[in-house]
Formats: structure tokens, sequence, C-alpha cells
């Protein structure tokens, strides 16, 4: 009797159950009035007196250990079932947040592709400049207010090393390297020792475009020009050129496009004149040809330059630059 009591502990405390239908079977068969323990307490009687005491401890032992592993069971499941209906597999996933591109990122891309179906190359110059390639080359007389302290940032004096102050300085540098013809834009970080506000940055964005061949003309440069207006602020763009000077070109322009966000009929973005001034550009003098090493008697050629967070700005109706530095989500995420 003793070993049976023995057995039934052992077999307690190795019970598990898959579900509570089957811990109610385990509890019935111990814990009910004609379950293992109750039959075995009314043996209690029949057992000789000296191993009552061991009886009734195991017994005892038996019928707590036996209740303890029911209720233990029990919660476990409970808790198992609780937890496996908080997870819905069927649920959609949580959706993964995207980044986007910067908007000038952008636009300098979608220029880009405007020119490169035009059959312009993309080109590239150094950041850190000599005095050469961002003035001498270009035709900036010594005394040129460019020059000065106040627009440009010195690296170095004596001889002259600076941080570009437009990217016209890549024009210098594919003049000299490659023979016409050329046909490239060349996009890029430039940099002005201007006060900070709400219309001017001291470092900000260019493209510049050069194109250089036999008898091209003004017309060229303005047919260019008007093919671009129209595949980037839209196919009813109308442009005009007024004349401006650039050292580097003569005769120069400064090219208005009408105003995409009124449609010519006068905003505040426009300051309701309808149009907008969006590049400088004209052919390119031939000093600058000559001091790049091409024969201005058989080649001629135009350039244009244009700034690429002013260029976004006007696209886009945005009124300060400074948005494009400070990095808030909430303001790169409407330009996907
Ligand atoms: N480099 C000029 C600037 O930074 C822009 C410019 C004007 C570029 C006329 C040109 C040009 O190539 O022909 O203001």
């Amino acid at each position: 009797m003793l070993e049976k009591i023995k057995t039934l502990i052992a077999e307690v405390e190795l019970f598990s159950a898959k579900n509570l239908d089957e811990l109610e079977e385990f509890r019935i068969r111990f814990l009910s009035k004609k379950g293992e323990v109750t039959q075995l307490f009314s043996e209690f009687r029949n057992v000789i007196p000296e191993q009552k005491k061991e009886f009734g401890q195991l017994l005892n032992d038996l019928k707590t250990k036996t209740q303890d592993r029911v209720n233990k069971l029990k919660e476990d499941l409970k808790n198992n079932e609780q937890s496996s209906s908080d997870l819905d597999l069927s649920l959609t996933a949580d959706s993964q947040q995207q980044g986007s591109r910067h908007p000038i990122t952008l636009v300098r891309n979608e220029i880009i592709d405007i020119f490169t179906r035009l059959g312009f190359t993309v080109s590239e110059g150094p950041e850190i400049e000599d005095d050469w390639h961002v003035f001498s080359a270009l035709n900036f007389p010594p005394e040129h207010p460019a020059r000065d302290m106040q627009d440009t940032f010195f690296i170095e004096k004596d001889p002259d090393i600076l941080l570009r102050t437009h990217t016209s300085s890549v024009q210098v540098r594919v003049m000299e390297g490659q023979k016409p013809p050329i046909r490239t834009i060349s996009p890029g970080r430039v940099f002005r020792n201007e006060a900070i506000s709400a219309r001017s940055h001291c470092i900000f964005h260019q493209i510049e475009g050069l194109y250089i061949d036999k008898d091209v003309s003004f017309a060229d440069l303005k047919q260019t020009l008007l093919y671009f207006a129209k595949e980037f602020y839209g196919k009813d763009s109308k442009i005009r050129l007024r004349p401006s000077y650039f050292p580097f070109t003569e005769p120069s322009a400064e090219m208005d496009v009408s105003c995409s966000l009124c449609g010519g009929k006068g905003c505040n973005v426009c300051k309701y004149t309808g149009w907008l001034e969006v590049l400088g550009c004209g052919m390119i003098d031939p000093n600058v040809l000559e001091s790049s090493g091409i024969d201005s008697s058989v080649y001629s050629g135009f350039a244009f330059g244009m700034g690429i967070e002013r260029t976004t700005m006007l696209k886009h109706g945005i009124k300060d630059i400074r948005l494009f530095f400070k990095n808030d989500v909430r303001f790169f995420e409407q330009f996907q």
C-alpha cells in the first residue's frame, strides 16, 4: 500500500496536460469522490497500527501535491491560451517608414535628365580651387568685386586658394581638358561669404551649362533654354531674355520664365510680375575660349548657370532657403 502511494506521488509530479480537458480527467481520477485519493483515505482503517503514521503522512502528501499540480497546470494552460490569442498572425505587418531623397538631389537629377536628353554630358570639378579657374581664366578683371574678401572664402593668399564661388570654374577645367565639340553640364556646391537669411546661404548648389562647337549662335542658346523651361516648368512656359553683364560672356543675358505657380497672372512668389528670374547666360567671351586654348576664330559657344536651391524654391513656392539645410523630415517627406 505504501508503495502504491509513492508510485502515485511520482506520477503526479511528472504529469503534464496538453489542454484543460486532459487536466480535468486527471483531477477526476485523483481527487473526485471515487478518485484514488478518496479511496486510499477509506483504506486507512485497514492499515496496521505500526504503519498508520507513515501511511497518513504519505497520503496527505499525495493529496496536497495533486491539488498543487492541478492548480499549477490550470494556471499555465490559461496563460498560454491568453498569449496565443494576443498574437494574430493574420494581421498585416506594420509598414516601414520610407526615406526620401533630398529635394535638391531630386531637382538636380531632373535638370541633369533634361540636358542629357539633348546630348549633354555631366562633368564635375573641385570645390577647393585656385584664382585662375574661378576668376582669371573667366575674364574677371583684377579689381572685380567678386574677388573681394566679402564674397570669397579664401584658404590661402598668394597664390590664392579658395572655395569656388560658382560652378563656372568647371567650364575652364573642361575647356582645358577637352577639344570641341563640347556639350556638358556641371552640378556642384558653391560657397560665398554671405549672411544666412531666408533668401541666401553661404553654401548652395549650382548647375553650369557649356556648349562649344563651330557656328554656335545665340539662337541655339535661346532654343536650348526654351526646351529646358518647357520640360522643367511645364509645357506652356514662356521665356524672356534680358540684357545683363557677366565677365565671361558677351553678350550676356538673364533669363526669366513665366511664373508656373500663377500661370503668369501674378502672385506673391513672382512679386506680381508674372515672371521668375531663373538663370544667367550668354555667348562665351572669345577671351575665355583663348585663355583655355580654344581657337575663337573657329569655335564659338554659349554658357549658362543657375542656382539649384533657387530653382527648387521657384518651382515649389518655398519661401525660406534655410529649410534645405535643417534636415526636418516633415519638409523632406513632401518631395517623394
Ligand atoms: N556664374 C554665374 C553666377 O554664379 C552664373 C552664370 C551666369 C553662369 C552666366 C554662366 C553664365 O555660365 O553664362 O552668378
